[in-house]
């Protein structure tokens, strides 16, 4: 695997890669990986000829007040765990080499961006589309893959990407979960055992509405205040939201039909985190 740290020497491997005809698939990622990321990159490796993964903790996507400085970090181990799974090229950037003195154009995405996790986390998505841009930009690959855990996420991007004309195809990989249910994501290395414990309601929660549903329930507000009930009974979970929403624009559902996103973010202490479960009604 060769590591890669400057964005010149990236566009330059990129461009030789395209021009010898070969497929790059891509996969941005903060570090600290886990089996999610790997799954990811597996996916990358099937759809692609070199496998290009980066390693960014992204200052724009945080704000003021979240874990920015505090994010986990241990490149030793995630580069091992690169070289395991088949990654070529580790695109590994500073935050100079990224954002340098002067720096000042932002890619918003609008309206998608204001709900769900961008209600409680107002220029999070401007980050995001903003550090995925560039790094299309840089890495230009055919593919890039995200995961559906992010499940707004890769909304914003495929809006994004359909937006603005970028020439690449964006694939959504399902999410992995631990054997007892608990999404895979990096902010789980903050909780206590208590709040670990606590965090499996997430699942429990999603799940119990979707069987609620397949059984013939339509009411949503019963179905959120079902939901709700369970989650508080956890005397750690602090709701942020939970949420019933179509997949063309997020918007909250007045009735169940179609594609549902049934979307959630609860606290636990320190961790923020977010599931979802996406149904055909
Ligand atoms: O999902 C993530 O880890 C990040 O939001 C991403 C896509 C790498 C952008 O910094």
């Amino acid at each position: 695997m060769k590591v890669i740290k400057k964005i010149l020497q990236m566009q330059k491997v990129a461009d030789e890669a395209r021009c010898a005809g070969r497929k790059v698939g891509f996969v941005p990622t903060m570090g600290y990986l886990h089996k999610g990321h790997l799954s990811l990159i597996r996916q990358a490796r099937q759809l692609s000829e070199l496998v290009v993964v980066s390693i960014f903790v992204n200052p724009t996507q945080f704000g003021p007040h979240e874990d920015y400085q505090n994010y986990p970090r241990d490149l030793s181990r995630d580069a091992k765990l690169l070289r395991q799974v088949g990654c070529d090229i580790l695109f590994l950037p500073s935050v100079e080499e990224m954002y340098p003195q002067g720096y000042c154009s932002y890619v918003d995405v609008e309206n998608l961006t204001q709900l769900l996790c961008g209600a409680s986390r107002p220029s999070h998505f401007r980050g995001v589309a903003t550090v995925v841009t560039k790094l299309f930009n840089i890495v230009k690959p055919h593919l890039a893959v995200f995961g559906q855990k992010d499940a707004q996420q890769a909304f914003v991007i495929r809006r994004m990407v359909t937006d603005l004309n970028q020439d690449l195809e964006i694939v959504v990989a399902p999410t992995i979960r631990e054997p007892d249910g608990l999404a895979m994501s990096s902010r789980n290395e903050y909780l206590t055992p208590q709040e670990r414990a606590d965090a499996l309601v997430l699942y429990q929660a999603l799940k119990w509405a979707h069987e609620q549903i397949v059984e013939g329930q339509r009411n949503i507000e019963y179905l959120v205040q079902g939901m709700t009930k369970m989650i508080q009974n956890k005397k750690t979970a602090q709701i942020d939201y939970i949420s019933f929403v179509d997949t063309e624009k997020l918007h909250s559902l007045k009735r169940l039909e179609g594609e549902v996103l049934i979307a959630l973010a609860v606290k636990f202490g320190r961790a923020r985190l977010i599931d979802n479960l996406l149904i055909k009604v």
